[in-house]
């Protein structure tokens, strides 16, 4: 998979997708992440990338012009002439090119990102980021170029770039054989709509607290409704 993200803020990123699995998952090939300055896409001296809204009003408004050029110029890079004409003419991408690359602009106001969005996203082999910032983003940047808005959850960031961050996390770690055993994707919490169940390894016993029984009597059957029944109570509880 390719991910680019766009992005007044590019530094932030390095540390969090240098690290850990994201690393490991580029050193292995099973993504690639490219983080681009949008202010590279401005034509002015102090590179402006925001503006004042018509209509007046608080705050400022991401500009278009180089939001558009840093997704053409990404969209060039990875998919050649033809396919970038087609956002040129600020048509919305074809369904073929679609399910292959979306671009989604991080914002408050966007569908939660759960566990099932990420599924989706994680099965496509270009993402495009954009992380939207101050009041919001122009509107013809979502009416031309945006497919979807993700929102990681109901509160309101000081910008798109750490919501983006926990998307690549989310998504990346869902590529197969990025993360360690295909089992633990699947076990884990919100895949089956069960939280999961308790996790124990050594010492038996610790500080007094024990590992339950069911669990070390090696009999897997028994292991497994243990898990399960757990699993339950845990949802239920919360
Ligand atoms: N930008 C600011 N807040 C956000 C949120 N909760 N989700 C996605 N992008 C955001």
């Amino acid at each position: 998979m390719q991910v680019d993200v766009i992005t007044i803020f590019p530094k932030m990123f390095a540390p969090v997708v240098g690290e850990s699995i994201l690393k490991r998952a580029q050193e292995c090939g099973a993504v690639r992440i490219d983080v681009h300055d949008l202010r590279s896409y401005t034509h002015d001296k102090r590179k402006t990338v925001d503006d004042r809204p018509y209509g007046g009003g608080p705050g400022m408004v991401l500009k278009p012009e180089p939001v558009f050029e840093a997704v053409e110029a990404v969209e060039m890079k990875r998919h050649g002439r033809a396919k970038a004409a087609a956002k040129l003419s600020f048509a919305k991408a074809s369904e073929q090119r679609r399910r292959e690359c979306e671009i989604i602009l991080m914002s408050p106001g966007g569908i939660r990102l759960t566990q099932t969005v990420a599924a989706q996203l994680s099965r496509l082999t270009h993402l495009m980021i954009l992380c939207g910032h101050y009041e919001g983003v122009d509107e013809r940047i979502r009416q031309a170029l945006v497919d979807r808005e993700v929102s990681i959850g109901d509160y309101v960031l000081t910008g798109g770039e750490l919501p983006a961050m926990v998307l690549i996390d989310t998504v990346v770690r869902l590529i197969p054989g990025v993360v360690g055993h295909p089992q633990s994707t699947h076990d884990e919490s919100f895949a089956k709509d069960l939280l999961e169940y308790p996790h124990y390894t050594r010492p038996p016993v610790f500080r007094g607290m024990a590992v339950p029984e069911a669990l070390r009597c090696g009999d897997h059957q028994r292991v497994a409704t243990w898990r399960s029944l757990q699993a339950v109570a845990r949802t239920s509880r919360q």
